[in-house]
């Protein structure tokens, strides 16, 4: 049997934070382990306790004085932009067409696909993050190289092929029929294989037709248990074209409203200029609002207006959205989330920030019973995070006096450097990062060893 014991400072979140201080939000042992069997947590608690009741010669992985924590989940974001992050000087509607399409039609080649697929998983391995929801290129090869790469990995990814069938160039196209036709056969093959997740992907109003809304809410009907991911509300040119194209809709969320595209799966991406009404919707459907910090900076977009998310009731999840996005790292991304709500006055505490990266997105996503927690019967997917991984966090490390002025040095100062481990179901990834050779022998990434 395949066992191992993770040794080290383990926290790990049970509820939403209160506030600054509340401990009966998480569970932590100084000198904690987790023990994972066959790819699951058995058993968390204090490293005594654990040990006395495992074999003498149990295999242990001794990671003191690191955090362990599970591994982070980021909800949102774009495999084929993997290369075109930082992408200069554009708004949404002009940095789309400029770069994004532009980018996007690579994917078509199923070797190019494989090649970013690959590093994009490993990337996110490497910033400590073992679960994202993704969308692919409107190419079907595209999403077969992605689910292909998480396999390899082992990774529970969640993802679909993009569908789009106006106001993008030609080659990016799809028709309704094709789009239905194809998600359909996608879902067929990957949806519940292994630890993969399908999501519907229209790309948002702009670019797909009432038709092509229309499949789409077929698709939604035929397969409920898939998850849905579009865009919404994240610029104000968008906002006025979207509304535009729709002219019946009462506002840009009532347009995914009527065709059935809100509920308890939905994420939507940015949700920045929605009004009481629409942000009520959401409440009322269950659906997420993705907050994606370091993507609405760099696009110039706006303020993600957290509070009034709170208060009226409505689910909300955080994420990168590379690569409008401009980093992998969901440390980079809490700490532009921080900013970004002090700037409207809001506080987000650094157990805040580490309850979403877990807990809150596994939440937001409802596998709260597979990930996004260490407890039993959890996936074993963990991260170790060092907070001296750079010399200025081990000076400042200096005078931290509490676990939660530490993370939010993690959270401030942290980024790849900080993670030391990153275990998919049990599986130690990070030393193999960069290691899978393609059939036409370039490097691609990872090659699992299976259990
Ligand atoms: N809206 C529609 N497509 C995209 C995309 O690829 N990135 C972002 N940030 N917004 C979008
Ligand atoms: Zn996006």
């Amino acid at each position: 049997m395949n066992e191992l014991l993770i040794r080290g400072r383990v926290l790990t979140f049970v509820d939403e934070p209160q506030g600054i201080d509340d401990t009966a939000s998480y569970r932590y042992f100084e000198d904690g382990a987790v023990f994972v069997r066959t790819g699951k947590v058995a058993a968390i608690g204090d490293y005594s306790d654990v040990r006395k009741h495992l074999a003498a010669d149990v295999k242990i992985a001794d990671h003191r004085p690191h955090l362990v924590l599970p591994g982070l989940i980021d909800t949102h974001l774009h495999y084929p932009q993997t290369q075109a992050i930082a992408s200069y000087g554009a708004q949404l509607l002009e940095w789309l067409n400029t770069y994004i399409f532009v980018e996007e039609q690579k994917l078509a080649g199923p070797e190019h696909a494989a090649f970013i697929a690959g590093r994009f998983m490993d990337e996110l391995l490497s910033n400590g993050t073992t679960t994202a929801v993704a969308y692919c290129s409107v190419h079907t090869q595209s999403v077969d190289a992605y689910f292909t790469a998480a396999e390899q990995r082992g990774m529970l990814m969640v993802g679909g092929k993009v569908m789009m069938d106006r106001n993008a160039p030609e080659a990016l196209r799809d028709t309704p029929l094709q789009g239905y036709d194809e998600t359909k056969r996608l879902i067929d093959k990957w949806h519940g294989r292994g630890r993969a997740l399908y999501a519907i992907s229209p790309r948002f109003a702009i670019t797909s037709t009432p038709e092509q809304m229309d499949m789409s809410r077929a698709l939604v009907r035929e397969h409920p248990d898939c998850y849905v991911q579009t865009h919404l509300s994240e610029n104000k040119d968008e906002i006025a074209f979207a509304t535009s194209l729709y002219p019946d809709a009462k506002d840009y969320t009532d347009i995914y409203a009527r065709y059935d595209l809100l509920g308890r799966k939905t994420l939507l991406g940015h949700c920045i200029y929605l009004s009481d009404r629409e942000i009520s919707v959401l409440a009322e459907t269950g659906s997420v609002g993705v907050f994606c910090p370091t993507s609405n900076l760099f696009l110039g977009s706006g303020l993600f207006d957290r509070d009034r998310f709170d208060r009226l009731g409505a689910r909300w999840s955080v994420a990168t959205d590379v690569g409008a996005g401009t980093s992998f790292s969901m440390l980079e991304t809490m700490d532009e989330a921080y900013k970004v709500l002090h700037l409207q006055g809001q506080r987000l505490s650094p157990l805040n920030s580490f309850y979403r990266m877990t807990l809150g997105n596994a939440r937001a996503l409802d596998l709260e019973d597979r990930i996004g927690s260490l407890h039993a019967g959890a996936d074993a997917d963990i991260v170790v995070l060092d907070s001296n991984g750079k010399s200025a966090m081990e000076l400042r490390m200096r005078t931290a006096k509490s676990l939660a002025e530490e993370l939010f040095i993690l959270q401030t100062m942290g980024d790849d450097r900080c993670v030391a481990e990153v275990y998919v179901a049990g599986t130690p990834m990070k030393g193999r990062i960069g290691t899978v050779a393609a059939a036409d022998g370039s490097i691609v990434g990872i090659q699992r060893e299976t259990a």
